[in-house]
């Protein structure tokens, strides 16, 4: 008997099944970064299909790291009871809900049109062929600011009942433009060797605890190796992964550095048309599973159940983490459950990544055109 479906501890907090909904932008929050009714709708019928666990989209800290329009944010006080609405509605359906917190960093220029400021980041980066845009590098005590940010946006999350945090430090956001040596040409503290570029973290890290307290569940999503070559390569990824583990974050998920120029060099890769092009961060997570005492999430591309039971039985993750199949199928996993194995019938090809660019909220765009001959990238 698999595991999948059994009530599974992760620190304090008890989640009925081994499925969680990987973080996703849904485009879909008030302008003012507060909880809309179509939010409230959304994470209901995501919790009604069964997952264990949601962890909602990039969420800013403050509004340097906002990168997109209708994004949630959690920078003052105002925003706990939108959330906590958000909360009830999650834990009637009896499924847990953690926060994704974030800070864009340098991305902050790529798709948000009316920006206010000038985007900040670790160092400004000439002539980079992966990133273009006008930001400028982070003076020390605007680090420190920021920090704080996170710490003061957690307890406001842990007084909003989530059950936990998950600090962003992937996709080329902020966390990630500090610990790849491509985009951190720091020559203080905060940069040079993997210590120093792991230290936004590490202060980070103890600043939320320090605010939340040591009972309460703290995640990170890690990009262990940037899309493109010149830039942090798996082994020193999976090092930080370890160093990271012993401070006391409670679960990894293990994803994408920096973005390469395709989709094959991110986190949402296309083209998922067989078993070998399934579970593409399989082999990063395996081994970074072997290397940490702390549970571990796989995503990137899971798309059918018997490979799903395959990568847990082996023990090679303790969690299996999703977000595309539940943009198409948000009760995917009853019909699991329930002993329809069928495969997520989401094609990955990112035409509702694509539409939110644009501004529209989060939908399966082939869902919608249903009928017509499904379009692959
Ligand atoms: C529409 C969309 C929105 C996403 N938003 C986020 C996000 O807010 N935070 C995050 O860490 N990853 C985000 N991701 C990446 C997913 O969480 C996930 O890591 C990636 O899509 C691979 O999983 P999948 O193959 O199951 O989709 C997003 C992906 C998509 C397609
Ligand atoms: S639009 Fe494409 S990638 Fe997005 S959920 Fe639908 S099938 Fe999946």
């Amino acid at each position: 008997m698999s595991t999948l479906f059994e009530p599974v501890k992760i620190g304090t907090m008890e989640i009925k099944n081994r499925f969680v909904r990987s973080a996703t932008y849904d485009g879909s929050a008030e302008r003012s970064g507060h909880v809309s009714e179509r939010q409230l709708q959304m994470f209901d019928t995501l919790a009604h299909g069964g997952v264990g666990l949601i962890v909602t989209g990039i969420t800013y800290v403050d509004p340097s790291g906002q990168n997109l329009p209708f994004q949630n944010s959690m920078a003052n006080d105002e925003y706990i009871l939108g959330f906590k609405k958000l909360n009830d509605t999650v834990h009637n359906q009896g499924a847990k809900i953690a926060i994704q917190l974030f800070n864009a960093g340098r991305e902050r220029v790529r798709f948000l049109k009316d920006k206010t400021e000038e985007a900040i980041a670790p160092s400004f980066i000439k002539d980079d062929p992966y990133f273009s845009g006008n930001y400028r590098s982070l003076e020390e005590d605007e680090i420190r600011q920021i920090i704080e940010n996170f710490g003061d946006a957690a307890r406001r999350s842990r007084e909003a009942g989530f059950d936990a945090v998950q600090v962003h430090g992937a996709h080329g956001f902020l966390l990630s433009q500090f610990l790849s040596p491509y985009t951190n040409h720091r020559e203080d503290d905060w940069g040079g060797t993997l210590e120093n570029r792991l230290r936004f973290h590490h202060e980070l890290y103890d600043d939320i605890r320090k605010k939340v307290g040591d009972d309460y569940p703290l995640f990170i999503k890690m990009g262990v190796q940037d899309g493109f070559e010149g830039g942090l390569e798996f082994g020193e990824g999976k090092t930080a992964a370890r160093i990271i583990s012993r401070w006391g974050f409670d679960a990894l998920e293990i994803s994408q550095g920096l973005r390469g120029k395709e989709f094959e060099g991110t986190e949402f890769r296309t083209n998922i048309r067989n078993k070998d092009r399934e579970a593409y961060f399989r082999e990063w997570t395996k081994v970074i599973k072997e290397d940490v005492n702390v549970p571990v999430m796989m995503v990137g591309g899971l798309r059918t159940f018997e490979l799903i039971k395959e990568v847990v039985d082996k023990k090679e993750t303790d969690f299996i983490s999703l977000c595309r199949p539940f943009i198409r199928e948000p009760g995917i996993v009853n019909d699991w459950k329930n002993g329809n194995y069928h495969k997520a019938t989401c094609i990955s090809c990112n035409k509702c990544l694509m539409a939110l660019r644009k501004g529209e909220p989060l939908y399966c765009v082939q869902e919608k055109t249903k009928g017509s001959a499904e379009q692959n990238t």
